[in-house]
């Protein structure tokens, strides 16, 4: 049967306390928006629609092309957020999964499992619960004597006699699709909020005599609810336990996995190390063998076999095999470190090719550059790429060895297996073998230290003297 997901991400989150719309937070780099839509993919929905109201700029901005958007003006309720999208699915039969933009810890697994048991017991519709010791603000389940379920009862809404539920509603549901909008109009906002409940629509099947089944999980963290920054923490916490595990699993060694945080769609081979207090985030692969940590950012960057990256950042660059990153380094968008290179101490590095085998080892600012293989730029080197106008190239030939404190004003070239002396200003370009060298010469003065330091004595006895007068 085909299966559609319905994801309701209109609201505004108020317990966020927020300018940002409550989908659009992050955990782990990536949305709670996003996440949800990939849950919902991997699941196997062939069709995913999303409601979004409250900041729906910035949410549909992180929603993928294929997916369907309906806008909920005006968010009267969870209810009233499914109504919104009757109107794109006219016509659709089979199972609508609805999830909320706030859970995005749940497993593909489960979802699909969800469908699957609806479409088995032949419900109007699935819940998805789970037992909680502090149900808190969850809608909470009320069984009938079948073991269906006949109602779910919002926190706000609890009788005395519903106080000690402790089996929750996720959020997270399959319904018939045509048998939910065929009832959807018998909502109404008669409750302690005020609002179109979506969970209302389990009492309106039970009266009519439709079954509505359970489905229940015994991993509270998967359903997890994100209201406030506090459970944003949890979840956090939850989702890097989970994916570190598996890469634990997969061949990667980490000292501290608490402190370690890796992105989801990040990849890493076998036998890499990593050393706490590191962040790997976004669209990163990382090659068998690598090192990186402690103390380091890499985000959506390519880090290649054996390579090395100890206490820098790395931001959409590449490292390649072998290289060698830090410690203290930062490499900037467009990087590109061929095998075996090195940016160390304390260099910054944007939008350049750094050639196979060559060495940055200290100091250096190397910006919109093509180094060649097997360059030595001396410590202290910058490339002066901004003329306070535009953005200029520096090109070095391979095997040149640029001195230290060398000045590349660009646009400029130095030549294949030149050199440049240390200290100059380089601003016109140095052919191939040459030596390029800006300074003034320097001056020898004989004695010139040996009379000073006998003066300075003198100095100091004749002071000493009169103070012991
Ligand atoms: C909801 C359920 C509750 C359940 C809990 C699980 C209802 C009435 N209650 O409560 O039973 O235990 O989730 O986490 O459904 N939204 C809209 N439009 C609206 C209102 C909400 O799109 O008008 C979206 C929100 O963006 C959010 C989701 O629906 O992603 C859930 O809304 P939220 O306000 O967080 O509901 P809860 O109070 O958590
Ligand atoms: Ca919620």
């Amino acid at each position: 049967m085909k299966s559609v997901a319905l994801i309701l991400a209109a609201g505004e989150g108020t317990r966020m306390k927020s300018s940002v719309p409550k989908v659009a937070h992050r955990i782990l780099g990536e949305s709670m928006m996003t996440l949800v839509v990939d849950v919902a993919q991997r699941a196997g929905c062939e069709r995913i629609v999303v409601v979004t109201g409250h900041g729906a700029d910035i949410v549909e901005s992180m929603l993928p092309e294929d997916v369907a958007v309906v806008r909920q003006e005006r968010q009267l309720g969870t209810g009233h957020a499914v109504l919104c999208a009757r109107e794109v699915l006219e016509g659709f039969e089979g199972s609508l999964t609805v999830l909320s933009g706030d859970t995005p810890l749940l497993r593909p697994e489960t979802v699909s499992g969800l469908v699957a048991m609806r479409e088995s017991s032949g419900a109007a519709a699935t819940v998805l619960t789970t037992h909680l010791p502090d149900p808190a603000e969850y809608g909470r389940v009320v069984r009938n004597r079948d073991g269906g379920i006949a109602a779910i009862v919002e926190h706000k809404d609890l009788q005395p006699d519903q106080q000690h539920i402790d089996e929750v509603n996720t959020g997270t549901y399959c319904f018939d699709a045509s048998v939910l909008f065929a009832h959807l109009d018998k909502l109404t906002t008669d409750n302690a909020q005020g609002e179109y409940y979506l969970t209302d629509m389990i009492g309106v099947f039970d009266s009519e005599g439709l079954l509505v089944t359970a489905m229940t999980t015994d991993d509270p963290l998967e359903t997890l609810g994100i209201n406030s920054r506090v459970h944003l923490a949890e979840a956090t916490r939850t989702l890097q336990r989970r994916i570190n595990t598996r890469h634990m699993l997969e061949g990667v060694t980490m000292t501290d996995p608490g402190l370690v945080w890796v992105g989801p769609r990040v990849r890493i081979g076998r036998d890499v190390e990593i050393e706490p207090m590191t962040f790997i985030m976004g669209e990163t692969v990382i090659g068998d063998g690598a090192r990186i940590g402690p103390g380091s950012r890499v985000v959506d960057s390519r880090v290649a076999n054996g390579a090395v990256v100890d206490s820098s950042v790395v931001i959409d660059s590449d490292v390649g095999p072998n290289a060698n990153v830090g410690p203290v380094a930062y490499l900037r968008p467009g990087t590109v470190l061929e095998a075996g290179a090195k940016a160390g101490t304390s260099v910054e590095i944007k939008n350049s090719r750094i050639g196979r085998g060559t060495k940055v080892p200290h100091l250096s600012y190397i910006g919109d550059a093509d180094v060649g293989q097997d360059v030595n730029v001396g410590a202290g080197t910058i490339t002066c790429n901004y003329d306070g106008v535009e953005k200029h190239r520096t090109v070095i030939g391979d095997g040149a060895f640029i001195g230290s404190d060398t000045m590349l004003v660009a646009p400029v070239r130095v030549g294949r297996g030149a050199v440049t002396g240390a200290a100059s200003a380089i601003s016109r370009d140095v052919p191939d073998g040459a030596l390029g060298l800006e300074r003034s010469d320097q001056r020898i003065v004989e004695g010139w230290a040996d009379r000073r330091r006998k003066e300075k004595r003198s100095e100091t006895n004749e002071g000493e003297a009169s103070s012991d007068e």
